[in-house]
């Protein structure tokens, strides 16, 4: 066991109707002026934005919105909104949709609160010092930036997708209403369901400092969101099927499933983002479509976790070799993404690399960790091509 910092200081309200109580919440962490930021337009169909509005007209707070956080957030609308906040002088980030709004809604906010190019942040040239104060209504359990420290921007020069971690930029408060996700269409509670267990996954495939509390929270974690996601995906309407899956979204990207542990693996989803800044899929979509070609290519480094993984998550049969075991855990996760309609290989995501692209992205990926990175096992650039090529 490693020594840990664990932090989550986001104040959660959880169930039907939260979003009614978004203004007292605004006034709780003193916001005075707000900029509401939300995506491509799900929140104005589902008349969610409107009732956030009314909410904020009623209590007297005043606002600016800005609209067009698409899935994999660009930086030139980081810009537009940096420039609005501070000509509207906003004080308090309003993100009300998914991942997508509130990471953009978090770069925003680092724009503001410090001085210079925010994309320094992400291209890792310097670290923000501060961040103007984020509220969160969620319309879609994924990412688990609600809570999270991580906000992960597009740059549209050159394509190139990268993160940002930062304590700075946990929200406030984060309203999670189960019933706001009921309008997802069937692919992104799918995706969702895929990032929220592969954020656990990250943590668990590791090589130092791994705790019985931990394995267990994140095993239990692990088996709920497998079970939910085939109950969602007949019963798209489950309201307890719904929250099981939101709270895990949380949960599952907070820190809890890491403490103790030497920080994960993360290369799965540093792959994944190499897509997503190239052929804008889903982010979900991208990890299901690569974990299975990362997980043969390093399960023998790291195969007492592939082995716990497969008997105490996929409960797979405890007969013959370890390696054997670890191999069925693999193909029962992929069984898994196929029974829930998500790709195990780039072909099936529905994109097609040439050679010179899988070696840009390999290169690009292994540029962005610094040279090599992993715990299951540590990748540099030619391990990274053979897992883009094994996808194919
Ligand atoms: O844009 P709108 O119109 O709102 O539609 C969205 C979008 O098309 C739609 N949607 C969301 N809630 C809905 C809804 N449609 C109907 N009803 C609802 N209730 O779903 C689509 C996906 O939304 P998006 O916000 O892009 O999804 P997600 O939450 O998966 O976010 C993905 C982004 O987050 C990053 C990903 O890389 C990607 O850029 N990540 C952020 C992390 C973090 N900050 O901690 C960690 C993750 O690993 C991830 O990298
Ligand atoms: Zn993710």
């Amino acid at each position: 066991m490693f020594d840990f910092k664990y932090f989550t200081p986001t104040k959660v309200v959880f169930g039907k109707n939260t979003e009614a109580k978004v203004a007292e919440l605004i006034e709780e962490f003193g916001g005075t002026k707000v900029l509401i930021h939300y995506g491509g337009g799900s929140v104005v169909r589902s008349g969610l934005l409107k009732k956030v509005t009314d909410t904020l007209d009623a209590a007297g707070i005043s606002y600016v919105t800005l609209g067009g956080a698409v899935p994999n957030p660009r930086l030139s609308l980081v810009y537009e909104g940096i420039k609005l906040c501070k000509k509207e002088n906003v004080d308090f980030l309003l993100a009300v949709g998914g991942g997508s709004a509130i990471d953009s809604a978090k770069a925003i906010g680092y724009g503001v609160a410090n001085e210079g190019d925010v994309w320094d942040f992400y291209d890792y040239k310097r670290k923000p010092a501060a961040c103007l104060p984020l509220g969160v209504i969620l319309t879609i359990a994924a990412t688990g930036s609600e809570m999270s420290d991580s906000s992960v921007i597009t740059k549209e020069e050159g394509l190139v997708k990268r993160g940002c971690n930062s304590d700075y930029s946990r929200a406030k408060f984060a309203i999670m209403n189960p019933e706001l996700t009921m309008t997802l269409p069937d692919y992104q509670t799918a995706c969702g369901c895929t990032d929220i267990m592969m954020h656990t996954m990250e943590r668990y495939f590791t090589n130092g400092g791994n705790m019985e509390i931990t394995d267990a929270l994140a095993e239990g974690l692990l088996r709920t969101v497998k079970k939910n996601a085939l109950i969602l995906y007949k019963d798209p309407k489950n309201y307890d099927a719904r929250a099981e899956v939101m709270w895990a979204g949380s949960l599952s990207h907070n820190g809890l499933t890491g403490c103790g542990n030497d920080g994960g693996d993360w290369m799965t989803h540093k792959m994944e983002h190499e897509l997503g800044g190239l052929y804008d899929v889903a982010h979900g979509a991208g990890l299901a479509a690569i974990w299975g070609s990362w997980a043969r290519y390093v399960y023998k480094n790291c195969l007492h976790r592939f082995k716990k993984f497969a008997l105490n998550v996929m409960e797979v049969e405890n007969t013959g070799t370890d390696e054997e075991i670890a191999l069925r855990g693999i193909e029962a996760m992929e069984d898994f993404y196929r029974s829930i309609e998500m790709p195990t290989n780039l072909r099936e995501l529905g994109v097609q690399p040439t050679e010179d692209e899988l070696k840009d992205m390999a290169h690009k990926c292994a540029v962005g960790v610094g040279g090599a990175k992993g715990s299951a096992k540590v990748l540099d650039e030619a391990a990274m091509l053979e897992i883009f090529k094994a996808s194919m």
